[in-house]
């Protein structure tokens, strides 16, 4: 580190106006203010400035890669202790986004040790750790040594960011979500991409979210930034592959961190099986076995089939005990989780539905959680495609309130025309590195 005073107010201001100009900040430059923001010298509001200078001026690949660079030497980096393959997988944010939950250790089950590094909830999105932490006695501040310890004994752990594990994302993540300075496609890569190489990965699939529920809502938005996500995590010489999802609606029937814990045990358990959120979860969890080339002969149809027998047999649902009981929940917390009271929202009149606003479903599910009562939320009854009659439940508030059941109605867009059902799928996109190992296909 250089002199500490380097990024003083004036060196800052200059490279805020630099930004807003359309200009390039550069590699030392981005490792100095990264350093000072992580120390707490430098000021909250020319970062939050800055970060806003990012969302309309945007980064280029190798400002990119010099923030994800300097986000994860704010931190350690985690040594697993494992000779084998690690995986990892990332959303870039979703409403209803149950996957992390299941794939986790459903992937551990087939095989293939998973170490997650997860986020909060951010803008409008629920994030994987507060989904965790909705059963009760689960923590996710893992230390590095602890974290390490519970992937090689379980084969599968979800950390939260912390002091010592990309503490400049912790505290970047959370101005941004306070900001409105989430949707820039070089700070989400920056952000995720520090987490997954800190965290020790070998191979990661991200899922970008696409749609008006997303951080980046059109397919050509998607695809660069999921191209971003590939070139930065190939350039730390780590495996990438990127599935691109749908998020004109929530992906999952439920949205909020309690009813998804609840979604992920009872899909585990093969209790309940969503059929948008089990083909998300088994695309991404194939592409991960993929990247592991733990068989490299295998076909799609026996990834597919290894995955199913995970499920079936119960071991992925074991695994995911297991792994709740070692970040100190208890199987019977889980089990014992159970949705609050829920007032219905019903149709006005008959039609089929043409839109589901997840944003304002995701801001919902957050607004009715903020009351504290457990397990609280948006059931989603009707799907984009579906026919409702009128007075029939288009969705439901869960531990919430009457009112809220009534805006949640208004989230519904109903016509008269038959629409067809969204694809959750709309493509993949995997690295150079990812298909010279799958080329024998
Ligand atoms: N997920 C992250 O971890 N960071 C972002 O910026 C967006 C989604
Ligand atoms: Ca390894």
């Amino acid at each position: 580190m250089q002199n500490p005073y380097f990024m003083n107010t004036e060196t800052m201001r200059r490279l805020v106006e630099r930004k807003r100009d359309g200009g390039r900040i550069a590699a030392d430059e981005w490792h100095e203010l990264v350093a000072a923001f992580t120390r707490g010298t430098l000021d909250e509001a020319q970062m939050a400035a800055l970060a806003m200078a990012c969302v309309f001026r945007g980064l280029d690949l190798d400002e990119t890669i010099a923030l994800t660079a300097a986000t994860i030497d704010s931190g350690e980096r985690i040594d697993l202790g494992i000779d084998g393959f690690v995986l990892d997988k990332h959303s870039s944010g979703g409403v209803g986004d149950t996957v992390s939950l299941i794939v986790v250790p459903l992937v551990a089950a087939c095989g293939v040790p998973v170490a997650k590094v997860s986020g909060r909830a951010l803008g409008h999105t629920g994030g994987t750790l507060d989904k965790l932490e909705a059963i009760p006695g689960v923590r996710t501040d893992l230390d590095p040594p602890s974290f390490a310890a519970i992937v090689r004994e379980i084969g599968c752990a979800i950390s939260a960011q912390s002091d010592r594990l990309v503490p400049a994302d912790r505290k970047l993540y959370a101005l941004r979500d306070r900001t409105g300075t989430v949707p820039s496609p070089g700070l989400i890569a920056a952000s995720i991409v520090s987490k997954k190489i800190a965290a020790g990965a070998d191979g990661i699939v991200y899922d970008v979210k696409c749609g008006r529920g997303a951080f980046v809502p059109d397919a050509a938005g998607a695809r660069a930034l999921a191209q971003t996500l590939v070139d930065v995590t190939e350039r730390f010489e780590r495996r990438a592959a990127v599935v691109i999802s749908d998020m004109n609606e929530p992906l999952g029937p439920v949205v909020g961190a309690g009813l998804e814990a609840i979604e992920a045990r009872d899909f585990l358990r093969g209790d309940r099986c969503d059929p948008r959120l089990r083909e998300v979860v088994t695309t991404i969890a194939a592409r991960m076995l993929e990247l592991a080339a733990l068989d490299p002969i295998a076909s799609t149809d026996a990834l597919l089939d290894r995955l199913a027998a995970a499920l079936s047999s119960g071991r992925a649902y074991e695994r995911f005990v297991a792994m709740i009981e070692a970040q100190g929940g208890t199987r019977n917390a889980l089990e014992s989780l159970g949705p609050a009271s829920s007032f219905a929202s019903t149709a006005a009149e008959d039609g089929y539905v043409r839109g589901i606003d997840a944003v304002s479903i995701g801001e919902l599910a957050r607004e009715i959680e903020a009351r504290g009562v457990p397990c609280a939320g948006v059931r989603i009854a009707k799907r984009i495609g579906d026919r409702a009659e009128r007075g029939e439940p288009l969705a439901f508030i869960v531990g919430g309130t009457e009112a809220q059941a009534h805006s949640l109605a208004g989230t519904f867009e109903l016509g008269t025309e038959r629409v067809a059902p969204r694809q959750p799928i709309v493509e993949t996109v995997s690295g150079s590195l990812a298909r010279s190992t799958s080329a024998t296909r």
